[in-house]
């Protein structure tokens, strides 16, 4: 059952006063707070465990709203809202700043961008989420609905697994579509880079605006992006990226089957869907289920390494390193 439209104006009531809500999106459930109140985005990094230099999307419900948050919107904003919009981009542009008599600083507060000069903006496709925003009137803040580091939360029970009494209210919209994250795109000072690879792929972006840049990840390039710790999207359990059905030989555990076989006894074999959509929308939901099996170690049968699969290879790998 979608929550009706009074348990959403009910939580966008909770949003204006400064509350917590999670809500879904087609991405994953985000937890959120009005953008423009400080103190309510301040016990987003508090129930999250969060370090405040890892900024947050602001979510909008217009594009006059995003427009009204950035100090620029290049045509290349406006096209790729025009064609991805709302969906799972996030556009990162400057900030805009205050002018007025006696009042200055940016209009986002700098809790929410972690002091950075640029905001990452995003318009969510989920009719939950689009409907909590625009009743609310305000943008909102929000990270994926999990303590950090944990994996992302796909259903609203995974939300009530790892917030608990924690969050204010959450709101139900059943299963996230597209199960990862939102691609962030960088187009601060005239240049495109995809921060993070996710729901809109490279192949995709580049139809509608040319050649996206890598992000640079030599150690002696500028931090682009501060929340981009290697440690997200982990399970607890130990969780291993193997080629060729290759197990370890010690200990129980659980291989996630792209497409080699394993010949292993006393190992759960779960079969992963064979397309990348279809992989990515799975993903999350396997792996907290895995997670909950008391098992030594998880076994991901690594896709190809091809670009259709460039979102779910990095969520992959992040979480294979975290130990
Ligand atoms: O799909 C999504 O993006 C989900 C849903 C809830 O919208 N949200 C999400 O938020 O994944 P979070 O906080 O888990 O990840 C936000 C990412 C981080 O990698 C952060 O560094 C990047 O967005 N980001 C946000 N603002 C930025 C900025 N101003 N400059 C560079 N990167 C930014
Ligand atoms: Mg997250």
């Amino acid at each position: 059952m979608p929550p009706t439209s009074a348990e959403i104006e009910h939580a966008a009531q909770l949003i204006r006063g400064g509350r917590l809500v999670a809500f879904p999106t087609e991405t994953v459930y985000g937890l959120g707070a009005n953008a423009l109140d400080a103190g309510a985005v301040a016990r987003i990094f508090a129930v999250k465990g969060r370090p405040s230099t890892s900024p947050l999307i602001v979510h909008v419900g217009s594009i006059e709203m995003a427009k009204s948050l950035v100090a620029e919107w290049p045509e290349s904003a406006e096209r790729l809202a025009e064609r991805f919009w709302p969906g799972p981009l996030t556009m990162v542009l400057p900030t805009r700043r205050n002018s007025g008599p006696g009042i200055s600083g940016p209009i986002v507060p700098p809790i929410v961008t972690a002091g950075l000069a640029t905001v990452g903006l995003r318009m969510p496709a989920h009719p939950v989420a689009l409907a909590l925003i625009r009743a609310a009137g305000v943008p909102v803040a929000a990270p994926s609905a999990n303590r950090f580091t944990e994996i992302s939360p796909t259903t609203a029970e995974h939300v009530r697994r790892s917030l608990g009494k924690d969050v204010d209210y959450i709101l139900d919209g059943g299963q996230c579509q597209v199960g990862i994250e939102s691609a962030v795109l960088s187009l601060a000072g005239g240049e495109c880079v995809l921060l993070r690879p996710g729901g809109v792929s490279r192949a995709d972006l580049e139809s509608v605006i040319g050649t996206v840049a890598f992000r640079d990840l030599s150690p002696a390039a500028a931090h682009p992006s501060p929340g981009m710790h290697p440690r997200h999207y982990s399970p607890r359990t130990l969780l291993l990226l193997v080629s060729a059905g290759k197990l370890p030989d010690e200990g129980s555990g659980i291989y996630l089957q792209h497409s080699q076989p394993v010949s292993r006894e006393g190992i759960t074999v779960v079969q992963m869907p064979h397309s990348a959509a279809e992989y990515a929308a799975a993903l999350y939901g396997k792996l907290h289920e895995a997670d909950a099996a008391s098992v030594d170690w998880i076994a991901v049968d690594a896709p190809p390494n091809t670009p259709e699969w460039e979102a779910v290879l990095d969520r992959l790998r992040r979480a294979a390193n975290s130990k």
